[in-house]
């Protein structure tokens, strides 16, 4: 899930929810007294950005500090940035501004930047803004508490450095603005893939996979909690691999997969992103044999066009796509796909362009995020190709891909009106108490009137009445007659 981008729908209401929302759990007594300092933060960028504001917000309140959601209350705050594309960086450096304004009415206010930017520019980051106090890279949080005293004392609080091992594995986030249903876990941390575009592995570094034991561990304990829907996330969660340091015994994501699926039939497991050069057979079939594996893969496909895939170095063509896509519909002939693809990559022309739009005409996807390309410093596309579709070129791709998806999307909920799914429910759907909002196995979200004695996380099924290109609306009904004798 990424928010910078203002085209989309979906993308939109993830902002809506999430820009400038501070989150906050309350805190067991014996922290809740005294004068305790207190951090606010937020959170930019993909999903594994928000996992790892929760590590933060752990570690920080070990050492004392109390969550707010109030900007005005922060002794420190914090931003958790971005930098897929120019436009993260700028929503940014905006905020900066505004934090700025703050410390000037409360001296002493502290500010941090945290995650990809903090790691792309360093402590340029401090001489540029003079307003950041705090520069901490996503491998080094463990280090906050002691690089807010050193800010406390005038000095420097900066640690960039990229390990090869942190994994946070030990610790146990705090959900933050949780729905108390829902919750994503962190399996992997960098990426090793070198995609030509992507600033990714500067950011994060070398890819490293957690203790599935810890992963198992932390599910279970959020089952116990009353979730009922773990992702698992990673930049490329296929290419998991941990090896046993006694036994010497591998477990790959398929294993990794089926062991938090036999936590309980009642805990959903769903897993993002897979990358289609990595996706095997052996993670298809595990998907078929557990009912609560969820039916949804987010495969992104960057291009329809083979000689640009091949200028993204993401080292599978059109047609490897097309045969991963095949085999998902062979072997899980219930499950939706959902995509990411990027507009006017250098050098397409409005033939490549159009591989794209048949490519997505073709897989039928449910879903996709959709971004014109956005050179970064430093990647590999930023050195070695230039950046030669015009900007006005790139937005009207964008434009048509925006269009030739919105349709599809409709389509493919259309096709669903008349079905019945199984749904776990979130809460109140946005636009009403009286209504539920869920999700189906296929990640698509349901809205439905709410009935007597059921709350979130209760499974329940529901009928689809109504489609748009964004939500089903239907109706509760009773289980189907098998579901009955199960
Ligand atoms: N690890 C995931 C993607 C992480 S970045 C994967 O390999 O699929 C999320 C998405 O942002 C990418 O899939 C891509 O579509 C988009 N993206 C990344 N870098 C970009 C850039 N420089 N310009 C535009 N979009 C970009
Ligand atoms: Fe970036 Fe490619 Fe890694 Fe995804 S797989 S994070 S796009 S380098
Ligand atoms: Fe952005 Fe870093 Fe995620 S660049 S998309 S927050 S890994």
């Amino acid at each position: 899930m990424y928010n910078d981008n203002p085209t989309l729908e979906g993308i939109r209401q993830i902002d809506e929810q999430r820009q400038g929302e501070v989150y906050f759990q309350q805190m067991p007594e014996e922290q809740a007294t005294g004068a305790a300092r207190h951090f606010y933060i937020e959170s930019y960028g993909c999903q594994m950005n928000f996992s790892d504001s929760e590590i933060v917000a752990s570690i920080l309140a070990k050492a004392g500090f109390r969550p707010t959601r109030q900007l005005a209350q922060a002794d420190l705050i914090l931003i958790n940035t971005c930098s897929i594309r120019e436009k993260a960086e700028e929503t940014v450096r905006k905020r900066l501004r505004l934090f700025d304004r703050i410390k000037q009415q409360r001296p002493g206010t502290l500010v941090g930047v945290l995650g990809c930017m903090a790691e792309r520019l360093k402590a340029k980051l401090l001489e540029e803004e003079k307003l950041v106090d705090l520069v901490v890279g996503p491998d080094a949080y463990r280090d906050l508490p002691k690089l807010v005293a050193t800010a406390e004392e005038g000095g420097k609080g900066v640690n960039v450095f990229l390990s090869r091992e942190e994994t946070y594995a030990d610790i146990s986030p705090m959900r933050l603005d949780s729905n108390g249903v829902t919750a994503f876990i962190s399996i992997m941390r960098g990426c090793d893939n070198m995609c030509s575009f992507c600033v990714v592995p500067f950011t994060r570094g070398r890819e490293r996979s957690r203790d599935p034991f810890t992963i198992v561990a932390e599910a279970t304990e959020l089952f116990e909690r009353g979730y009922r829907d773990v992702t698992l996330l990673g930049q490329n969660v296929d290419s998991y691999k941990w090896q046993h340091p006694e036994t010497g015994q591998w477990v790959n994501f398929a294993q990794l997969l089926e062991m938090v699926a036999q936590i309980h039939p009642d805990l959903r497991v769903r897993f993002s992103t897979s990358h289609p050069k990595d996706i095997t057979d052996e993670v298809l079939y595990t998907m078929a044999r557990y009912e609560n594996i969820c039916k949804y893969i987010h495969l992104p496909v960057q291009s329809g066009n083979s000689r640009i895939l091949k200028l993204m170095n993401r080292t599978y063509d059109r047609e490897w796509y097309m045969e991963r896509v095949e085999a998902i519909r062979r072997i899980l002939p219930e499950c939706a796909i959902s995509t990411d693809v990027i507009a006017g990559f250098c050098t397409e022309t409005e033939e490549a362009h159009r591989d794209t739009l048949s490519l997505m005409e073709w897989a039928n996807f449910s879903m996709a995020y959709m971004f014109y390309y956005s050179e970064r410093p430093g990647t590999l596309a930023a050195r070695k190709l230039k950046d030669n579709v015009p900007l006005e070129v790139k937005k009207r791709r964008l434009q048509e891909i925006i269009e030739l998806q919105t349709r599809k999307s409709l389509e493919h909920n259309l096709a669903d009106v008349g079905k019945v799914f199984k749904v776990l429910i979130e809460g109140n759907s946005r636009r009403s108490d009286q209504h539920f909002k869920g999700r189906n196995s296929q990640n698509k979200m349901l809205v439905f009137p709410k009935e007597e004695g059921l709350n979130p996380g209760d499974y329940v099924w529901v009928q689809v009445d109504e489609a748009t290109s964004a939500t089903l609306l239907g109706h509760i009904v009773d289980a189907p007659q098998e579901e009955m004798h199960k």
